[in-house]
């Protein structure tokens, strides 16, 4: 599944967004959430397998990403104003919402679309 890729993705821009904080390097942040918050997605007909699979669930998903791409715009902000402490707290929110997905969704994605655990 193509999700995994834009996953991936997403996993390395957050851990590219820690090393930014600790080098305090705001420009670098702001050029790494709008990618974060307006990230890949799946080609369509993946797409149209993944909510047929979601059915009613399909707004709690949906909600669970629009939170990711709030909480990276904020982030976004932020680091434009070199608000350190401002970019620590969106940057905690995103991760909240990354783990709320994958607390709900990520085991029956993976035995539905992989068939393993
Ligand atoms: C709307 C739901 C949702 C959101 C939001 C979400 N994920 Fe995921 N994520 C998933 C699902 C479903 C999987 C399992 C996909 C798979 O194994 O193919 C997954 C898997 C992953 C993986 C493992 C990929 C692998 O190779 O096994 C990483 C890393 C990851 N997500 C990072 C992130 C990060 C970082 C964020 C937040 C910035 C995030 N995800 C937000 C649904 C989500």
């Amino acid at each position: 599944m193509s999700l995994r890729t834009v996953m991936e993705k997403l996993g390395h821009d957050m851990e590219a967004v820690t090393g930014a904080i600790s080098k305090e390097d705001w420009a670098l942040i702001t050029e790494l959430a709008p990618k974060i918050a307006n990230h890949a997605e799946p080609p369509m007909s993946e797409k149209v397998q993944i909510l047929t699979w979601l059915g009613s669930d399909a707004g709690k998903f949906r909600s669970f990403d629009m939170q990711v791409q709030a909480a990276a715009t904020e982030m976004g902000e932020a680091a434009k104003q070199a608000d350190g402490q401002r970019v620590i707290e969106a940057f905690s929110k995103t991760q909240q919402s990354c783990l709320a997905c994958h607390q709900n969704f990520r085991q029956p994605f993976v035995k539905r679309f992989y068939g393993e655990r």
